[in-house]
């Protein structure tokens, strides 16, 4: 089999906000969690294109927003926000932060002891850190699906899998080496109805995966995913849903 390397995951904010407007839709368990209070400077951490930042600041927080992608960035400033472009292992703050927060972020940054060692120094003590993102098992039909496309045409994909989804043991263990007390971490498995179907989740988001092909194939790879996910998360209606399982987790900085 041929190893393959991995393509950028690009972000286009039109194509998100057709496609995965229900991954902020479906954030108010998490911000509930944190219950942000007026006058507090928190960090959106893995900002996207700034919905749940500007919740955040409409709450009466001052928010500051993070991320990777130019796209986003440029997404969330449309709507007024303070936005930064930075790699989320990278955290440039120094005890400024009363909380961090992040949702559906986490899973897409390598390296997560580097992001939380960020995240420890953003926080003055006792500033909460907390958020959401996929845990272990989360999308494993689609991984598998991938992963078998793949493999039918000699890729071996598993070096191209973009994302970190960890167990609640893992993740608090490795919050609670960089000082962290753990107030709560839990697995939650939340299937997930596709407004856009599996086409426009896999457009969306499984580029790192699909990427490398050539377009037709790229397309045929794509539909080949579909049918062999098709008996496990499209119901008679059509209506697909993704099996999404979410770590949730509320921490402070001892
Ligand atoms: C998630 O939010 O769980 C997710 C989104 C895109 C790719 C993989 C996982």
């Amino acid at each position: 089999m041929t190893e393959a390397r991995p393509s950028a995951q690009t972000w286009e904010a039109d194509s998100y906000a057709r496609n995965a407007r229900f991954v902020s839709d479906l954030a108010l368990p998490v911000v509930d969690l944190l219950a942000p209070r007026a006058g507090e400077r928190i960090l959106d951490l893995g900002c996207g294109d700034g919905v749940l930042t500007a919740k955040l600041r409409d709450l009466g927080a001052e928010v500051v927003g993070v991320d990777s992608s130019p796209e986003m960035v440029a997404a969330a400033r449309a709507r007024g926000l303070d936005v930064r472009l930075v790699d989320g292992r990278a955290l440039p703050f120094d005890r400024e932060f009363d909380a961090v927060f992040s949702n559906a972020a986490l899973h897409w940054m390598p390296d997560p002891d580097a992001v939380i060692a960020g995240v420890a120094r953003a926080l003055s003590p006792g500033g909460r850190f907390v958020g959401e993102f996929g845990g272990h098992g989360n999308v494993a039909a689609v991984v598998v699906s991938l992963l078998a496309v793949l493999a039918r045409r000699g890729i071996d994909g598993r070096g191209l899998l973009p994302w970190y989804f960890p167990t609640a043991e893992a993740y608090r263990a490795k919050l609670e080496a960089q000082g962290f007390v753990v107030d709560e971490i839990r697995l939650i498995p939340r299937p997930t109805p596709l407004p856009t179907g599996m086409s426009g989740w896999l457009d969306t988001f499984a580029r790192p995966m699909l990427g490398g092909l050539e377009d037709d194939d790229r397309r045929r790879a794509r539909d080949e995913v579909m049918e062999l996910l098709r008996p496990a998360l499209c119901d008679e209606a059509g209506n697909w849903t993704a099996d999404y399982v979410r770590l949730r987790f509320a921490a402070r900085k001892g």
